[in-house]
């Protein structure tokens, strides 16, 4: 059977671009592949959160897992730091990275331009973390987003260049995945580019968050002075209105808002105020499980102790084959 990995970062609340982009593809895979389902909390240390955020947003991560339909029966469910031996492949991994290669990614030019006071070599050297959590279990297919492409390339590159340095054929070539074909962009609330925690207050809606709030940040959404003529084409802002429609809303709203852009009649009021509703009925059963979760507290330890021990298990072999191509026997 195929083997399947993927991971979201433990920096705050799952929002519908982590949903539609990654998670929706962690629930179908998990009755049809061997998944590996972690909680990137090594990754999430880049920005440098205080201990106590740290542990409540891996739980509040773990509790969203399981409140979007997750089963630690199906598929491996597990914290990053709980495996440290991805830290021994990321350091095995990091003897045949480039400077050049890490600089030159657009995630670390990005988060660079960001946080300027902050440019750490965990940020640098992010991708081979990644592909130390992906080659780790000798993965074949990653569920992400459009993201993440770049760092699955990195992720194959890294792999092929421990085959050819130690002449074997170890590590499989992973390829980034999503069940509909294309990767996904959820686009963000702001009327441009995509949805996430970092884009600014109010551009992403949250599983997590409560109907007020998700109606605010909806009204609030950037769109624009309307179609000029019967017919002309949409700007981003509010193409981007329509794709996040497209995700939540049913086939005959979306094409009544459709007709009244294309014949001028539409109000991006009522289309805001219907977009919010269609949101809120998709996520408050998610966000009333995840609520279940966070009480249950033996919940969430079992779900992390079960996944732990599968993880460590695979994990193991892994870092004692390569140490074994690698020659440390001594
Ligand atoms: P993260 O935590 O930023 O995002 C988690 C997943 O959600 C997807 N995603 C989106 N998809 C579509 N539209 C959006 N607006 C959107 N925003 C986020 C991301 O593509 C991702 O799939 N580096 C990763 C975490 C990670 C990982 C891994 C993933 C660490 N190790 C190994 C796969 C395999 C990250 O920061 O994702």
């Amino acid at each position: 059977m195929e083997t399947v990995v993927s991971g979201i970062r433990s920096t705050g609340n799952l929002h519908l671009g982590n949903y539609f982009g990654a998670m929706l593809n962690f629930i179908r895979m998990q009755n049809e592949f061997n998944c590996f389902f972690f909680i990137a909390d090594y990754h999430s240390l880049t920005t440098h959160p205080k201990p106590a955020d740290l542990r409540r947003n891996v739980r509040q991560v773990l509790a969203e897992y399981l409140a979007c339909g997750l089963d630690p029966a199906k598929s491996t469910l597990y914290v990053q730091s709980d495996v440290p031996e991805v830290a021994e492949l990321y350091l095995l991994l990091n003897m045949n990275a480039y400077l050049g290669e890490l600089e030159r990614a657009t995630t670390f030019k990005e988060k660079a331009r960001k946080q300027p006071d902050n440019i750490n070599a965990g940020l640098l050297t992010y991708p081979v973390l990644m592909a130390a959590d992906i080659l780790l279990h000798k993965a074949s297919k990653v569920p992400v987003g459009k993201d993440q492409e770049q760092h699955l390339e990195m992720t194959r590159q890294f792999g092929n260049r421990f085959n050819r340095m130690y002449e074997v054929n170890y590590f499989p070539e992973p390829v980034a995945f999503n069940f509909g074909g294309a990767l996904v962009k959820v686009p963000g609330l702001d009327g441009a580019g995509k949805m996430g925690k970092s884009e600014g207050e109010g551009n992403a809606v949250f599983l997590y968050d409560s109907d007020d709030v998700i109606r605010k940040k909806v009204m609030r959404a950037v769109s624009d002075s309307g179609p000029a003529a019967p017919d002309s084409p949409r700007s981003e802002a509010v193409e981007n209105l329509f794709a996040l429609m497209a995700l939540v809303s049913t086939d005959e709203t979306i094409r009544f808002f459709d007709q009244a852009y294309k014949d001028c009649s539409i109000r991006y009021g009522d289309m805001k105020k219907q977009l919010a509703e269609d949101m809120i009925r998709f996520i408050t059963p998610i966000r009333e499980r995840i609520e279940d979760n966070l009480r249950d507290e033996s919940l969430l330890e079992k779900a992390m102790a079960i996944g732990r021990e599968k993880a460590r298990t695979s994990a193991d072999k892994t870092v004692a084959e390569v140490r074994e191509i690698i020659g440390m026997r001594y």
